[in-house]
């Protein structure tokens, strides 16, 4: 692709009333990106630089290669990969799980919070499913790509139990194989070049690179203050032309754990109608709330379908992340469009699983329930433990995540990556680094709740040995409480 053919590098100017006079759209997009309001990664090769420039090359492992640029065989022979390739950033985890695999190999027991890979297996009736199902010689063909229609109705049931949504199983419901896949063909199917979508900030890294495989550009604004969101979103959208074509949404949020109510919802129906843009919500996380808490769909707004569509997964709750199994449900002219594309990709999900789903769906809500109770306790065992090394945390409402700030000094001293290095180094704890999500995530560390209690407390121990901190006593409890 020629970069300079992107609407960022049309020479076509345009008044902005940003900017208060004519300029052309580089001009605008830098005006708002350095105002602070958002962060916008574009098509043009210079843009992307600068952004990797950002993403802590120093700390890049010499041989993790990034961008790639045509390489040469042994024999050769030239390699020119595709410039949608070129415009992806290194692997910004590659040098932690480097050093995370050698220490195991060495033989260290190391006590791995990095990424949030559900470590409990699904329930037995489902595995038992899937074992039957897979024993059945008529399961073994290609299926339908948009996924069989009982899984389609199993879905539509679980939408009416959670949310109270009715949903069309032909034309409102899509199997993907993963929410992922889900996401990132959605973005081929909506985003194109010169099309703009709006991602949170920090980021879960597909709801970037997926746009911008797409060969769309992305701005991305901080989700960390809801309301904000909202509003920086209504002013990106008065400002930026043509305006942002989708904006993506993903409450409760990866890395941050950020949560949101209803009006939220509500209030970007309204400004979707308003400013003609089509949303895609991430709902990852609908079954891991916590203290009462439950994720409000998009879908269970007035308006929700008119304009978008909601990603859901059986990873998470239902403990089946190596299984694959996601869905897209809303807007059926989108669904529709991504159905489309995905019958060019996939012959569809192995018809046992789809059938092992279904079982999981119909008959395991309780260990769903169960399994949410278990991550906040281990939520509780570890901010108590990093509260008691005097961390600054904010308990989560939702996700397999803790979200926490780099306490000082560190946090002044080094990025969050080095911290990371450290604590994996030192303490043989892994953790992800907040700066792997972006620039917005830098000087957070995000870990998953992905060990068990015992383990957890384990790794609170090594971390504050490792920091030099003693273990303060736990708050007395008041009885009664
Ligand atoms: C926000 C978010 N969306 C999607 C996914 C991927 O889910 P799936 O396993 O369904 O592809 C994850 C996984 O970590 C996630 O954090």
């Amino acid at each position: 692709m020629d970069f300079s053919k992107t609407w960022n590098g049309s020479s076509l100017r345009r008044y902005s009333p940003f900017c208060r006079r004519f300029c052309t759209l580089k001009e605008i997009n830098q005006k708002l990106t350095h105002s602070g309001i958002c962060t916008y990664i574009g098509g043009s090769a210079a843009l992307l630089e600068g952004h990797r420039k950002r993403m802590h090359e120093k700390d890049l492992p010499k041989e993790v290669p990034g961008p790639i640029g045509p390489t040469e065989t042994r024999s050769g022979f030239s390699i020119p990969v595709a410039d949608r390739v070129l415009r992806l950033p290194p692997y910004l985890f590659a040098r932690i799980n480097k050093l995370l695999y050698e220490k195991r190999r060495a033989g260290a027991d190391v006590i791995d919070l990095g990424m949030g890979n559900p470590s409990d297996p699904p329930q037995d009736i489902v595995i038992e499913k899937l074992a039957a199902a897979a024993r059945d010689p008529d399961n073994h063909g290609y299926t339908e790509s948009r996924g069989i229609l009982n899984l389609r109705r199993e879905v539509a049931s679980k939408y009416f139990k959670q949310f109270g949504v009715r949903l069309d199983p032909e034309s409102e419901i899509i199997v993907c194989l993963g929410s992922k896949d889900g996401f990132s063909h959605l973005c081929l199917a909506l985003l194109g070049p010169g099309d703009t979508a709006v991602v949170p900030a920090p980021s879960y890294p597909p709801h970037v690179y997926a746009v911008i495989l797409a060969g769309a550009s992305t701005i991305s604004l901080d989700v960390t203050k809801p309301d904000e969101f909202l509003s920086r979103l209504a002013f990106v959208c008065q400002n930026l032309f043509p305006r942002p074509k989708v904006v993506v949404v993903n409450f409760p949020h990866n890395p941050t754990t950020t949560v949101v109510e209803a009006d939220f919802y509500h209030e970007l129906v309204r400004l979707a109608k308003r400013y003609s843009f089509l949303v895609i919500s991430d709902l990852a996380y609908a079954d891991v709330t916590f203290d009462g808490y439950r994720a409000p769909s998009l879908l269970a707004v007035p308006g929700g379908r008119d304009v978008g569509v909601e990603l859901t997964t059986m990873s998470k709750g239902y403990n089946m992340a190596g299984w694959r199994v996601g869905f897209c449900c809303g807007n059926a002219e989108m669904v529709r469009a991504l159905a489309t594309v995905k019958t060019y990709y996939d012959y569809g999900m192995f018809r046992a699983i789809q059938v092992a789903a279904i079982v999981a769906l119909r008959h395991t809500d309780a260990a769903v329930e169960a399994q949410a109770r278990e991550y906040q306790r281990r939520r509780d065992v570890l901010c108590e433990g990093l509260e008691r090394l005097g961390w600054p945390i904010v308990r989560p409402k939702a996700t397999m995540f803790v979200w926490a700030k780099i306490p000082e000094p560190w946090a002044s001293q080094m990025s969050s990556f080095d911290f990371a290095m450290k604590l994996l180094k030192e303490a043989d704890v892994a953790v992800s680094p907040g700066g792997g999500f972006g620039a917005a995530g830098e000087g957070y560390l995000r870990l998953a709740l992905v060990e068990n209690e015992h383990r957890l407390r384990q790794a609170v121990r090594q971390i504050g040995r490792c920091l030099g901190q003693a273990q303060s006593q736990p708050p007395a409890r008041v009885a009664g409480t």
